[in-house]
């Protein structure tokens, strides 16, 4: 159901942080993991070593870089480029495998906050319920399944781009762990409400809307890709349009929570997720580009809900006011 928000349209945007005398509810939930805030890192974009600039216990919850049950090496250089709008990344996924990831970096997670998610891959099916084997007595609030790693039974295309291949992962997860799955798509596909629907129907707790987008760039001298693995992963504001359109989508179609991701970077931005049908969100490249963007963003979200007239955030979930956007065939 839609609800009225009012807002306040006399009310100049303020680049201050306002002083806030009547608190506003920030709490979110996905599934059973209750939020303090809508606010995380997206994968791969944040980790224990950034600590120093952002008390990860600030955050509604931390994600992990994606680990994959078995030590692997990244992608050879260069693995990172900037463009105009945003930025280019073939990093590859480089993992310690799940016995060091387990024994180091997760230890280091779990010191800082309360909700810790880690992403868990797989180059092949059966990859993925190893790590999630690996991982099931583990204390962590819920498994975030990367399904745009290549697929190496189906010729290294994304098995996120397949229902079934998305209902076989989710479901066999399932069936190792109890555990929260937040299900992250890949935006490569003709519907994202069938796959996330294949997602929910699997037993997925909530979906991740989106991943990365396939992109390239090319370095006109040697007349080669600017990366060093070919294509990569495009991310940060120029992907903003296009990820909000495919939550909106995503949100139609399942009962679920959907995770906004894409472009993010300012409090506003995360407002425009929640009102598309995001319950939370994710900041990945704004991160990189200032280390301390999750931090403001969370200081700047009260204020903004004042301003917005909601006394709790999750007010605002779902409520945008138009005819479905997907009919516009222009
Ligand atoms: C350097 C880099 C590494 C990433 N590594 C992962 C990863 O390991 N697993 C994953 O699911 N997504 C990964 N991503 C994708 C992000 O989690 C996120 O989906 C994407 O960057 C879009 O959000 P943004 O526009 O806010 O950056 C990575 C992105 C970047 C830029």
């Amino acid at each position: 159901m839609k609800t009225e928000i009012g807002v306040d349209k006399t009310s100049e945007p303020t680049t201050e942080r306002e002083d806030v005398s009547s608190r506003v509810d920030l709490a979110v939930a996905l599934g059973e993991v209750s939020m303090a805030n809508p606010v995380m890192p997206a994968s791969g974009c944040f980790g224990p070593e950034l600590a120093h600039l952002l008390p990860l216990e600030q955050l509604g919850a931390v994600v992990t870089k994606t680990v994959f049950a078995v030590e692997r090496a990244g992608n050879p250089a260069h693995r990172l480029t900037e463009t105009a709008f945003g930025m280019l990344n073939s990093v590859g996924i480089p993992s310690p495998g799940s016995e060091r990831f387990r024994n180091g970096l997760l230890r280091q997670y779990q010191a800082g906050s309360g909700n810790v998610v880690v992403s868990v891959g797989g180059l092949f099916t059966q990859e993925y319920y190893t790590i999630a084997e690996d991982l099931a007595d583990e204390d962590i609030a819920a498994l975030e399944v990367n399904v745009s790693c290549p697929n190496l039974e189906h010729g290294g295309l994304a098995i996120g781009t397949s229902p079934q291949g998305v209902a076989d992962v989710v479901q066999g997860i399932r069936g190792i762990t109890d555990l929260p799955l937040f299900v992250k798509l890949t935006p490569t596909v003709s519907s994202i409400g069938e796959i996330a629907k294949a997602a929910e129907d699997a037993g997925a707790t909530a979906v991740t809307v989106s991943n990365s987008f396939s992109g390239l760039a090319v370095n006109i001298y040697d007349r080669a890709s600017a990366l060093g693995s070919g294509a990569g992963g495009y991310t940060g504001p120029a992907v903003k349009p296009l990820a909000l359109k495919l939550v909106h989508d995503a949100a139609q179609a399942v009962d679920i929570p959907v995770i906004g991701c894409g472009g993010i970077s300012t409090a506003e931005d995360v407002i425009e997720f929640l009102i598309a049908g995001a319950t939370a969100v994710q900041i990945g490249t704004a991160t990189f580009t200032r280390p301390t963007a999750m931090s403001e963003i969370i200081a700047d979200l009260e204020p903004l809900c004042h301003r917005l007239n909601v006394s709790k955030i999750s007010e605002l979930i779902g409520t945008l006011d138009t005819p479905t956007p997907s009919r516009n065939l222009s």
